[in-house]
């Protein structure tokens, strides 16, 4: 069974439980978040934010390793591995 997590968008306030398998973009979409995004396959940094946790980047091909050791994620492709606190 996939694990959860709870993902917390700040601006709104709202938190969510999202699977290990489920993608942080939807999640907060699905949830009623505004959230701005555009390509949603980690090809354009629309997406980008600033994420405390961890979060799963495999597939976000365009973020450079200077950003992620920032702590901004593409959270179209970011799968979580942790509780989440998305700046967004
Ligand atoms: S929406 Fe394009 S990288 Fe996430």
């Amino acid at each position: 069974m996939a694990k959860r997590f709870s993902v917390t968008f700040l601006k709104s306030g709202t938190t969510v439980q999202v699977s290990e398998d489920e993608r942080v973009l939807y999640a907060g979409l699905q949830a009623g978040v505004a959230l701005a995004s555009e390509c949603r396959r980690g090809m354009c940094k629309t997406c980008m934010v600033l994420v405390d946790g961890v979060i799963d980047q495999s597939e976000a091909f365009l973020i450079s390793d200077a950003e992620l050791a920032q702590g901004y994620a593409l959270i179209c492709v970011g799968r979580p591995r942790s509780d989440l606190r998305v700046h967004a």
